[in-house]
């Protein structure tokens, strides 16, 4: 098909023509004596994404699944007691990775389209005197509903209780798009990979480590080996890596964080939160709701939208594909077929929006859901529109 495709699903997100440039060129030694200036540039600089004072950064070539690995064999001995939030795909996810790498996890159970219940939270804190939980895992942004949780009060329940345990936050589709503050919202492991709020290509983990979580490193008895932040810190602290490093992606991620911290995180935030604004407008006026349960909890990086009952959410993903040339995320695990997930983080505007709702409008139209094209598409414009 002529012209571009719309690449609207929540990740990965199109990478700006500035970063593929970054990328484009020849690989590099990575042990000569000019490369730490890279790995320096990076690690430097990343922290200030996420507004993290304490501890460190770390970068892995991988993705944000094996940083939920990396995050919980570097901190916890073998058989530890984990609390965790189920309300997603991926909070799913993290918790099965947990119990496959032998953690026993408690999970309490929330509706998918809900948030983290803080009181719940906190009364199962409370509840554990003995203090047997190592950590409480919470997705940031769960990408699989479009619900973003509110770490700060996670972590005030957790303080409430007194309750030491570690906090694991998978950022994966929230870091670098949405407010992240990793040192007041006492966050001890932050999760991401490359291929959302940073517009790049899949290939790369980030893990963010606190400081009292890295004093847990040289102590925690899990095995691991690509994953041992150890030989890593050391290796970062001279400006390497100790084995061969993504070259491409990390020039990339070089480009893309002077990009972010020369928008400015609050101005990324508050971007993403208008573009989702024009987007929640467009699904209230085609008389559909979202997965999201509650306004306030309504993510800034993706809508999940909840299609009339009869009609399966695959099917209009698909035409959406074919006859538009419009990529949407499907629905996942329980909400597979529910619902259908629109994308608006990372290098996007309001017009690539209006253009990706146009194409939401029309597949929904051949799919059977009654609607009048342009309305969705105008209520977004009446957002967006710099009066
Ligand atoms: C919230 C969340 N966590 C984890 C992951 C897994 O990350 P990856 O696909 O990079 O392994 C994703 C992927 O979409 C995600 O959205």
């Amino acid at each position: 098909m002529a012209g571009r495709h719309f690449l609207q699903i929540p990740g990965p997100t199109p990478v700006p023509d500035r970063l593929l440039r970054a990328m484009n060129r020849q690989q590099e030694d990575h042990r000569s004596s000019a490369f730490p200036a890279l790995t320096r540039s990076i690690l430097s600089r990343l922290p200030h994404i996420i507004n993290q004072t304490n501890g460190q950064c770390f970068v892995f070539p991988a993705s944000g699944s094996a940083m939920w690995e990396a995050s919980l064999v570097n901190t916890l001995d073998p058989g530890a007691r984990l609390l965790a939030i189920r309300f997603g795909q991926f909070s799913h996810l993290y918790i099965q990775t947990a119990r496959a790498l032998g953690f026993s996890v408690d999970v309490i159970e929330v509706p998918w389209g809900e948030a983290a219940p803080t009181d719940t939270i906190e009364a199962a804190l409370r509840a554990d005197s003995g203090h047997a939980y190592q950590g409480l895992l919470l997705v940031h942004n769960e990408t699989a509903t479009g619900v973003t949780n509110d770490v700060g009060a996670v972590r005030a329940a957790m303080d409430r209780a007194q309750h030491p345990a570690l906090l694991y936050v998978d950022g994966v589709s929230s870091i670098a798009s949405l407010e992240f503050q990793f040192d007041e919202w006492g966050v001890d492991l932050a999760i991401t990979g490359s291929q959302k709020g940073f517009m790049l290509p899949g290939g790369l983990g980030i893990l963010a480590v606190s400081a009292k979580a890295m004093a847990r490193i040289a102590n925690a008895k899990s095995s691991r080996s690509y994953f041992d932040l150890r030989p890593m810190r050391d290796q970062n602290e001279r400006g390497y890596f100790p084995s061969t490093p993504a070259i491409s992606l990390l020039f990339g991620l070089d480009e893309s964080l002077t990009m972010l911290l020369e928008e400015g995180m609050s101005a990324v935030a508050a971007r993403h939160r208008r573009l989702a604004i024009g987007v929640r407008a467009a699904v209230a006026k085609w008389g559909l709701a979202q997965c999201a349960r509650r306004p306030e909890i309504a993510s800034n990086t993706l809508t999940a939208v909840i299609v009339p009952e009869g009609i399966d959410s695959a099917h209009i993903v698909d035409i959406a594909f074919r006859r538009y040339d419009i990529s949407l995320g499907a629905g996942l695990g329980e909400v597979a077929g529910k619902v259908f997930r629109i994308g608006h983080l990372g290098d996007t505007n309001a017009l690539t929006l209006a253009g990706a709702l146009a194409g939401v409008e029309m597949a929904l139209l051949d799919a059977g859901v009654p609607l009048t094209l342009g309305e969705g598409v105008g209520a977004a414009l009446a957002h967006w529109r710099v009066a």
